[in-house]
């Protein structure tokens, strides 16, 4: 058996967003411990796959973490993070014994900062592997040695921050018999086997998987995987889970899916979509978006189907970052959010499928709000402290104002998206709540330090006097 497998609950915090489905609630003798909460729907991805007990990932990549638009969208709509390409083997020890973690590191502190679990991504692979190890004509004695090398430093680097590990990555040929990578030509078969035992002596604590693509449906390739880790569990070895990497066409999502992942659930394995995108034929009409919303949620909803399903994680944030068109020619489009940021029918599709609402519906406007913007200045920045008092108790708020200059770099106690000079803040997770004649504050730091009056500030759709 697996060696435990339960649904996550990433991201659900204290005082997190409270659904309008019935909640439990502390009771008194004889009363009914549900009530049902007059409040608003989850608006991100984030907190509605946590109202699910999943988690919700995105690929990052390394590069783009300093686009405050993509980061923003990275720490406000996903609870997981995998390293799109920083840790992967030619990235984390590109010569031998000269390991490189500062990709890697970024990526955790930014998850640490924003809540999120990590998914390490990956550690065995015959991609992105370098030439020392590739071409580097190693005995079996000096590969096991050099692979176990690398597994065990890089997990110990990562132990406790790194929560599920692609411990093996595409080991499989499409007719479910072993890619000839250099770790099976050199170690064989029991190369997988090892790889896992040294993850387990390394970090005990993290989630063990193996992760392909083209097994989605039920086919030979995921026989051959099906077969692999029935065997690895007979064995004892250590092993958590099955990605699904799920780099899917449009209009064909496998029938198989539901079936396929319950046969891997039903051997006690957790099982989740790990690299999930939907590519299109350029250029993409509305009619093939509109479809590929409809295929995002239902793939979100065969994992919300099947128990052991704990998570669901797309690969990259919009179609310009995408990976698809440099290596399919004329196909694109397979994200959730365009090429300038914006929410495509893919992402409604997504946040709907998980019992979420862009928007999270429209809150009450308050009777009555005023502001405080505090600026403070310096050539090249600023920073701004808001703060608003409401006449009327707030269950979640949203809070629209333009930025004249400059563009939001850094912010807190607040999700902030920015769309040109036009800013929008929603309650974070532990400030949603604001009872009448109370106040909320939030914060953002911006790359300009230019002079401007204070804007109109309107709070849930009403605009506030400035204090
Ligand atoms: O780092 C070099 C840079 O120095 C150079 O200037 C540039 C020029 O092309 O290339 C950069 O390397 C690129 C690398 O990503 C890092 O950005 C490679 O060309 C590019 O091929 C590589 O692509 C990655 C691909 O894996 C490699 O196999 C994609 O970003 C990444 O999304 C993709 O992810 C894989 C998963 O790891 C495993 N499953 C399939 C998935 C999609 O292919």
């Amino acid at each position: 058996m697996g060696r435990t497998v339960r649904r996550a609950a990433v991201g659900l915090t204290a005082g997190a967003l409270v659904l309008g489905f019935p909640v439990a609630v502390s009771a008194q003798a004889g009363e009914p411990a549900e009530a049902t909460a007059e409040t608003l729907q989850a608006s991100t991805l984030r907190d509605a796959a946590a109202s699910q007990g999943i988690f919700v990932g995105t690929a990052v990549n390394d590069g783009l973490l300093s686009n405050s638009t993509y980061s923003s969208i990275a720490s406000d709509e996903f609870s997981s993070v995998t390293a799109e390409n920083v840790m992967k083997w030619e990235s984390i020890q590109p010569s031998q014994g000269n390991f490189n973690f500062a990709g890697g590191d970024r990526l955790v502190n930014f998850a640490q900062a924003n809540d999120q679990q990590v998914w390490g991504h990956t550690l065995v692979w015959h991609s992105q592997l370098p030439s020392w190890v590739r071409d580097g004509g190693m005995s079996a004695s000096q590969l096991r040695q050099v692979m176990n090398t690398h597994i065990t430093t890089v997990m110990d680097h990562y132990e406790g921050d790194v929560a599920y590990w692609d411990v093996v990555n595409e080991a499989f040929n499409e007719d479910g018999t072993r890619r000839p990578s250099v770790f099976q030509t050199t170690l064989g078969d029991g190369y997988i086997a090892e790889a896992f035992r040294t993850a387990d002596a390394a970090d005990p604590n993290a989630k063990l998987c193996i992760n392909d693509y083209n097994i989605e449906a039920d086919n030979a390739k995921s026989d051959g995987m099906f077969n692999l880790v029935s065997s690895l569990l007979n064995q004892g070895v250590p092993i958590d889970c099955v990605g699904f990497q799920s780099h899917l066409i449009l209009d064909q999502v496998p029938s198989t899916f539901r079936s396929n992942l319950e046969r891997f659930t039903n051997l006690g394995l957790e099982v989740v979509i790990t690299e999930l995108d939907i590519r299109v034929s350029m250029p993409a009409d509305s009619a093939e978006l509109q479809r590929q919303s409809q295929q995002f949620a239902s793939v979100t909803s065969t994992c919300l189907a099947v128990e052991g399903c704990v998570g669901v994680t797309v690969w990259g944030i919009s179609d310009r970052d995408s990976w698809v068109p440099d290596v399919f020619p004329g196909e694109g489009a397979a994200c959730l959010w365009d090429d300038n940021y914006q929410p495509k029918p893919a992402y409604t599709g997504m946040l709907t499928a998980l019992g979420g609402e862009p928007g999270g519906g429209e809150p009450e406007p308050p009777t009555g709000c005023s502001v405080s913007y505090v600026v403070n200045r310096w050539n090249t920045g600023s920073v701004v402290e808001v703060r608003i008092t409401t006449s009327t108790a707030l269950n979640g708020w949203s809070v629209n104002f333009t930025l004249p200059a400059g563009t939001i770099t850094n912010h807190w106690n607040a999700q902030i998206t920015q769309s040109g000079t036009t800013v929008r803040a929603a309650n974070a997770a532990h400030n949603a709540n604001v009872a009448a004649g109370g106040s909320f504050g939030f914060g953002f730091q911006t790359n300009s330090g230019a002079t401007y009056t204070t804007p109109t500030i309107s709070l849930n759709g009403a605009n506030c006097t400035t204090a």
